[in-house]
């Protein structure tokens, strides 16, 4: 089998969310046995359909233009089995880069006007590829994905052959072991779609799956847009440098000790950590970290095993970094009482 893999995301790879599920599916794929070409349009010349009719009439199924589209994408196309169309979500459907692809697919269907069931078409000229979708995208819903994923089973019809769709997608390089999973099954996605024509239900499942709470997902992603904003930096340059989002309430501050917890490090703690915080954000609150666990309360639930008192914003500025915290606690401006011993594990508990 050949398959054509189109990767329509203006971002590099290393950088792009919809390159990391498609090279996966593309290693599933060609552990399938299948023959894979990957084109990413952002590095091909791709003129705008100009919708003359050329193709259409003076030399038809052959466009005007002498681009990437027609020296190298054309007879990609014309030759695979099966075509793997690949686009980050861009206002609910795609990016301009594979619009301008599918509208260059004018010369494969003929000028002549059908009708079947109220619902009127141009018959193929050519044979058309079987169709897959791959799309990732940024909020937390599979509705986000709606108008694409109908879109697509509209314009290819019978040659659709299936989907793969993946929320949340900036948050997947931060989310541990669940990536591998979701990474895993695409892999498998790949190979059932070559070797099987079709995806199971219980691998779209393990891809699709929620990732954390959609409420926690929204809370994270504006922690770290302020943070962005406030340091100057782009999203990816704000990951590269490893900045930690600044929590901007007591919320927030156990959303993210939730998000960045490390299980394996906390395989043996057994500890409660008790905050009383002054300062901009006054109050109390709890994290529980038990064999591996964790679990956050605002007040004071449980019987602590330490109590730290600091002003909400220095404990922000130890755990963003700008504060070293022995400094702060020789300074006087956290007060412990407990077990110290677990100031020291903290790193390991949450060093995610
Ligand atoms: C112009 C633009 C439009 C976007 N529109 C949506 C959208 O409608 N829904 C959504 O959930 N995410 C949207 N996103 C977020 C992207 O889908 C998300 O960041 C994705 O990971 C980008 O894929 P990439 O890393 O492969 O480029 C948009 C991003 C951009 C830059």
């Amino acid at each position: 089998m050949k398959v054509f893999a189109i990767n329509s995301s203006p971002r590099p790879e290393g950088h792009s969310k919809t390159a990391l599920l498609l090279n996966r599916l593309v290693k599933g794929m060609r552990e399938g046995g299948a023959q894979v070409y990957q084109a990413a349009l952002r590095e091909k010349k791709i003129n705008f359909c100009e919708g003359c009719y050329t193709c259409w009439t003076k030399t038809p199924g052959v466009c005007k233009y002498n681009d990437d589209m027609s020296t190298e994408l054309y007879p990609r196309w014309l030759e695979c089995d099966l075509a793997v169309y690949a686009t980050p979500l861009y206002n609910l459907t795609m990016t301009s880069h594979l619009k301008a692809f599918l509208e260059r697919l004018l010369p494969m269907a003929e000028p002549f006007v059908l009708e079947k069931e109220g619902t009127f078409y141009h018959p193929r000229r050519t044979h058309y590829p079987g169709t897959v979708l791959l799309s990732v995208c940024g909020f937390p819903e599979m509705a986000q994905f709606d108008h694409l994923s109908d879109y697509f089973k509209r314009l290819f019809g019978i040659s659709f052959r299936g989907e793969i769709l993946r929320t949340g997608s900036e948050a997947l390089p931060h989310i541990g072991p669940k990536l591998e999973e979701i990474l895993g099954a695409t892999e498998r996605a790949g190979f059932e779609l070559v070797t099987r024509n079709k995806i199971a239900v219980g691998t779209l499942a393990t891809i699709t799956q929620p990732l954390e709470e959609p409420e926690l997902i929204g809370q994270l992603a504006n922690i770290m847009w302020r943070t962005c904003i406030e340091e100057g930096l782009t999203p990816q340059e704000f990951w590269d440098k490893g900045i930690m989002p600044r929590p901007d309430s007591i919320e927030t501050f156990l959303s993210i000790m939730k998000y960045g917890f490390n299980s394996d490090g906390a395989a043996e703690a057994d500890a409660v950590l008790q905050f009383d915080f002054s300062g901009e954000h006054p109050g109390s609150c709890q994290i529980k970290v038990e064999g591996g666990t964790i679990d956050t309360a605002s007040g004071a639930q449980y019987e602590p095993s330490i109590v730290i008192e600091t002003p909400f914003e220095v404990w922000m500025d130890i755990i963003t970094g700008k504060l070293d915290p022995q400094q702060a606690f020789m300074e006087q401006k956290c007060k412990a009482t407990g077990d110290f011993e677990l100031l020291l594990k903290m790193g390991d508990w949450f060093g995610r």
